[in-house]
């Protein structure tokens, strides 16, 4: 139980590839440079296919076993995005690139999959088909869903599909998974309340929007404390408020916006249809008019069972049992992954990436120390999901 020694041989090229990641970071599915990368660095590692421009700027690698009796595939997911933050790390590899970086360690992700990658292609000890997945704009911009929508599934075909993000303040060498939702989803919430404007001197001539708004916020948050079952999650916040200009004019409209967050589908489409509900009724009760505009971003990650099991046991064979958690606590953050696992069963697995800054700080960097752990995990978990045939198994089909 340890990472595997192949990675030894590879790992200060691995570090390079990483901090060049880092140093040139690239957003949503602008990632022209880290996806030309990739492919070079798959055809490099001898890969069988490579296919470029997947859901616009996605690529796709396979590598097929030594055999391919049972016919399987699975799929390995990185994600190549990086986020509008300005970099404060100070590191020699920083962003070379102002109010971008890396600060969400997909340089990491991307750079242990094609590890992975050149070590499967190497030496194929396995039975059946590797689908590699890069895939841009997680960050927002629903790139998982881009691959899919332009034939990813189709064109590579996988019975399984597994990912893995670092998670800072998880010891190195420790992963944490759990079966079941284990990220929200992620939606936005915009509403617009329209009245009559005019002098604050007058209001009966008006019809005053902010005092409607107050109360729409004070209803909108009674929405989870009154309408969702008290043991169920779901998270509903307003985030910017506008309207008005000057002291003494009532202002014709007030914008809200804010997101939503649950773990379950049924709590969403109860979330949005109360929203709805309060919004146009608050607002028909003072006389005024608006709407909400809702929009489904990401949906709900949901962990299949058996695949979580199948990723734990991979962990484990690296990291030992005592260093797996499986009861990870589900977070309200969102996750590209999860229009994947909506296709395909599956699991995505967490990393220890040890104490720092968390996820999105503009001092957060991706612990190189993490990739022989990563590139481990993912090549026992091809070992253990297509299992290489015996010699016997061969003689004797
Ligand atoms: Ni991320």
């Amino acid at each position: 139980m340890a990472v595997e020694n192949w990675v030894s041989r590879h790992l200060d090229e691995l570090i390079s590839f990483r901090r060049d990641l880092h140093a040139h970071p690239e957003l949503l599915y602008d990632v022209d440079r880290t996806a030309g990368r990739v492919a070079q660095a798959l055809h490099a590692a001898g890969v069988d296919e490579v296919a470029t421009g997947i859901g616009r700027t996605g690529v796709a690698g396979v590598i097929r076993g030594a055999t391919a009796t049972s016919g399987r595939a699975i799929g390995l997911r990185a994600d190549m995005d990086a986020l509008p933050v300005s970099e404060e790390t100070g590191a020699a590899w920083a962003s070379t690139k102002p109010g971008l970086m890396h600060a969400c360690g997909h340089d990491g992700h991307t750079t242990m999959l094609l590890g992975a990658a050149r070590h499967l292609a190497e030496n194929r000890t396995f039975d059946g088909t590797v689908v590699l997945i890069f895939q841009p704009a997680e960050e927002g911009g629903a790139g998982a869903r881009a691959m899919i929508e332009d034939g990813l599934f189709e064109r590579f075909p996988v019975d399984e599909v597994y990912g893995l993000h670092n998670k800072p303040n998880l010891p190195l060498g420790h992963f944490a998974i759990a079966p079941g939702p284990v990220m929200g989803s992620v939606d936005e919430i915009r509403i617009r309340v329209r009245g009559v404007g005019g002098h604050a001197a007058f209001p009966h001539n008006t019809v005053d929007p902010i005092p409607v708004t107050g109360a729409m916020i004070q209803a909108l948050q009674t929405v989870v404390s009154r309408n969702l079952d008290p043991l169920k999650s779901a998270v509903v916040s307003i985030t910017s408020l506008h309207g008005g200009d000057a002291f003494n004019v009532i202002p014709t409209e007030v914008a809200l916006n804010g997101t939503v967050r649950t773990l379950d589908a049924q709590v969403r489409d109860m979330v949005e249809n109360r929203l709805g509900a309060a919004v146009a009724g608050i607002a028909s009760a003072f006389g005024c008019a608006a709407d909400l505009d809702y929009v489904r971003h990401y949906p709900v990650t949901v962990n299949d069972a058996d695949g979580t099991a199948r990723a734990a046991e991979a962990a484990m064979a690296v990291a030992g049992t005592q260093q797996v958690a499986t009861d990870l606590t589900p977070s309200l953050g969102g996750e590209d992954f999860a229009f994947m696992l909506e296709q395909v069963p599956g699991a995505i697995i967490f990393a220890g990436n040890g104490a720092g800054p968390g996820l999105h700080h503009p001092a957060y960097d991706f612990n190189d120390e993490l990739i022989p752990w990563g590139c481990s995990y993912w090549t026992r978990l091809v070992g253990q999901r297509l299992p290489p045939k015996t010699n016997t198994e061969k003689q004797n089909p």
